[in-house]
């Protein structure tokens, strides 16, 4: 009772706190520009509201997913011996707008301890903590739940390297999910899972690396690529899929359909999937064996959320490159290029940076391994949108952060489709990426 009390009081802490008008965390786009311009536009009104509590679901709404990471893996006993510190050394983000100002003063000045577990609770107590939420009793933490925000959002680092303002759809890159969940006290469910033991389903989680997770393992059990790397994916954006058609490096579904996915079968949410695709037993076999693809239940937090989760994310553009982080005259060369000698647009549609209608390819016509794509209904890999590149570089590019940088991924291309571009066509190339 008293955890439910504390949460609720906590949401409505939060909820007061993003319907300010200077909080802007929607990847460069304040809600001033969709709440003042037309009151009495029912439309725009309608679209207004829902963006709101989409942003609350995405930042706040762990779906009742608690039950599984506090209740059945008891991650929040792990979480209560971490420093804050040891807690941004795993990557996480710290919102400073949810602290009161002493409280980002002692921060700043070093009279607030950042080696004491004691003020992660504060942190979590005060809601800060970005995609985490702390159920807190009698000073003790008792559960730990988690959100969208934990892996597609991060911070501008305006106090301090993670603490600072939110900035959602950003990929955490920072984030090692792997070491977090492996850190939990009890994997037995996920070892039963995957017909293993703890042991291994820890260093499978520990082999990850940071900006890393494996939407797939519990649906096929797959921890390694065949070359013996492991088999997780980069986090993606979560901003700039304006009229993207499927989504996900392997192009899984619509938004909306993956979201679901996400809240039902990762989070642990409690919600309905349903996707009869999982029931094919020679791709999917712990899917299939466990029914994920016919998730129902009588308490469902998740599927009313969907229309307004899908709204905020539609209206999360990608942020801007920052002035002086390109080359405008190589970026413009560049431009010419990709619509010309390196084909680019043949895939990557001006605009759009995908293409519109079907957009999925097999590996070989990128110069990619099947492997990952195989683990997905269609066996193709998406187009991925461009729109933001610059603000993901960290972790590498392509669904499994194969190249390192953008000039890799250029260099790939030149090769793969003898193009023949010259260093300089190929750097004005690069230029032209960090541009958009
Ligand atoms: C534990 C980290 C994690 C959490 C939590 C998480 N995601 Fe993701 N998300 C990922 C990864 C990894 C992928 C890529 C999966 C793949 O391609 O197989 C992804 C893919 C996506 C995509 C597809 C992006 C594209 O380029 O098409 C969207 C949209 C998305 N997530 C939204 C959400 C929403 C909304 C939530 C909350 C309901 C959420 N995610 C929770 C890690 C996460
Ligand atoms: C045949 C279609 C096709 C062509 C042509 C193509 N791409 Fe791609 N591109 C893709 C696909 C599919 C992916 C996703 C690959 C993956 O996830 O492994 C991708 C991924 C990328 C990425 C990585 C994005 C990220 O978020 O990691 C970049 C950058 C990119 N392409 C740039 C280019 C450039 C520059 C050219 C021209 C030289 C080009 N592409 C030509 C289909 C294409």
């Amino acid at each position: 009772m008293k955890r439910i009390v504390l949460a609720t009081a906590a949401l409505a802490a939060c909820s007061s706190h993003h319907s300010s008008a200077t909080d802007d965390g929607g990847g460069g786009v304040p809600d001033t520009n969709i709440t003042s311009t037309a009151p009495t536009d029912p439309v725009k009104d309608a679209a207004a509201k829902m963006i709101d509590e989409g942003r609350h679901t995405f930042r706040y709404d762990t779906f009742g997913d608690e039950a599984f990471w506090g209740g059945t893996l008891r991650l929040h006993e792990a979480v209560a011996t971490l420093s804050p510190k040891a807690a941004l050394g795993l990557g996480l983000k710290v919102d400073v707008d949810a602290l009161p100002g002493d409280v980002v003063a002692g921060v700043k000045n070093g009279s607030i301890s950042l080696d004491d577990p004691k003020t992660t609770l504060a942190l979590l107590q005060a809601n800060a903590v970005v995609g985490v939420t702390g159920f807190v009793d009698n000073g003790k933490l008792t559960s730990i739940g988690i959100q969208c925000a934990l892996c597609h959002s991060t911070v501008d680092d305006s106090v301090a390297p993670g603490l600072g303002h939110r900035l959602d759809g950003w990929p955490n890159r920072d984030l090692d999910v792997g070491q977090i969940i492996a850190a939990a006290p009890d994997l037995s469910s996920i070892a039963q899972l995957l017909d293993t033991d703890q042991d291994t389903v820890r260093t499978v989680l520990k082999s990850w690396g940071p900006g890393k997770f494996d939407a797939e393992l519990i649906l096929d059990g797959k921890a390694m690529r065949p070359d013996g790397k492991p088999a997780a994916t980069l986090i993606p954006p979560a901003f700039g899929l304006q009229g993207v058609n499927l989504h996900t490096w392997t192009g899984w579904g619509s938004i909306p359909y993956w979201n679901a996915f996400v809240a039902v079968l990762e989070m642990h949410g409690k919600g309905t999937f349903f996707d009869p695709r999982l029931d094919d037993a020679q791709k999917f076999p712990i899917a299939a064996k466990n029914h994920f693809g016919h998730v129902t239940t009588d308490d469902d937090r998740v599927t009313e959320k969907l229309p307004a989760l899908h709204a905020y994310q539609l209206a999360l553009r990608a942020p801007a490159p920052p002035a002086g982080s390109f080359d405008a005259d190589a970026a413009e060369r560049g431009d010419q290029l990709f619509g010309g000698k390196a084909k680019c647009t043949r895939c990557h549609t001006d605009e759009l940076y995908t293409e519109p209608g079907w957009d999925l390819h097999r590996g070989a016509e990128v110069g990619v391994d099947d492997f990952q794509a195989m683990r997905s209904p269609d066996g193709m890999y998406r187009t991925s949108p461009l729109h933001g590149l610059w603000a993901h570089q960290k972790g590498g590019f392509f669904h499994d952060g194969r190249f390192a940088t953008l000039a890799d991924v250029v260099a790939h291309y030149d090769q793969l489709f003898t193009l023949g571009l010259t260093a300089n066509e190929q750097h004005d190339l690069v230029e032209y990426l960090k541009s958009l």
